[in-house]
């Protein structure tokens, strides 16, 4: 590998990339094109965002690698490392383990201060690179602001659908009062049915099950690293 050859950018400051990014990560992962670039557009300086390797011949550009970081669920302080991926063509030269470090690097700029991963079959690259076997953790896949936005628009409408319920009861309570006054009594149980009791919680065979066929299914190693 020549380093002078080739350099990483983030997909946000360069959507020029954006297709040929879709096409290197759709020949490894199968998707629908036009899916696949509307999870990258998703692309933000603060994460997930997407890390694309460069190799510029004579001024003719193309993205050969590719890894999305985003935020940890788990770890607020974590960085999760997905979708990596170095052209079939390229493999076996260096550039894999060039576009973790850069990964690693711009995930500390972040001021993230462990890397997490999962992997069915590399986990000797990874092994290569200073990761040891780790916890599950999830990665978040969109933006934090947009979760919030999501949150307040949802509290907005939570507040609406209360003032509107505490109209009603209002009037509702009005009329109450003025059947009280006519000597009436209301004609609705005031508490209504009780509710139905709640599922029984799960036998601890059922967890096991559950733990055992996830671990199966996925066949994934986690894997993490301090930075
Ligand atoms: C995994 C992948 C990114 C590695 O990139 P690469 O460019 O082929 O790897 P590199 O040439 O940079 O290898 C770096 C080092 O890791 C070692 N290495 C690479 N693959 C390895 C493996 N499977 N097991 C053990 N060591 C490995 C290399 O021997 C090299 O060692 P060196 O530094 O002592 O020379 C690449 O093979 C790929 O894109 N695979 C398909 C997509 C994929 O599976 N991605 C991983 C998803 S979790």
């Amino acid at each position: 590998m020549k380093s002078d050859d080739c350099y990483v950018v983030l997909l946000h400051d360069h959507p020029e990339f954006l297709e040929q990014c879709a096409c290197l990560i759709n020949k490894q992962w199968k998707r629908s094109l036009s899916a696949r670039i509307q999870s990258l557009e998703k692309s933000y300086k603060d994460l997930p965002n997407s890390l694309l390797l460069i190799e510029n011949i004579n001024g003719n550009k193309k993205v050969i690698g590719h890894s999305r970081l985003s935020r940890v669920l788990e770890d607020p302080s974590g960085c999760w490392i997905g979708s990596v991926i170095i052209g079939d063509e390229k493999r076996n030269k260096g550039y894999g383990k060039y576009l973790m470090q850069k990964s690693e690097e711009y995930a500390k700029e972040l001021h993230f201060s462990t890397v997490y991963l999962n992997t069915q079959d590399k986990q000797g690259f990874y092994e290569h690179l200073g990761y040891s076997y780790g916890k599950e953790v999830s990665c978040i896949n969109f933006r934090m602001d947009d979760l919030l936005k999501n949150n307040f628009l949802n509290l907005q409408n939570k507040q609406k659908d209360h003032l509107r319920v505490s109209n009603v009861k209002q009037s509702e309570n009005d009329f109450s009062k003025e059947l009280a006054n006519i000597n009436i009594s209301s004609p609705v149980p005031e508490n209504g049915p009780p509710p139905p009791p709640p599922p029984p919680p799960p036998s601890p065979s059922d967890k096991n099950k559950k733990l055992t066929s996830t671990f199966n299914n996925l066949g994934q190693y986690w894997m993490e690293k301090r930075l």
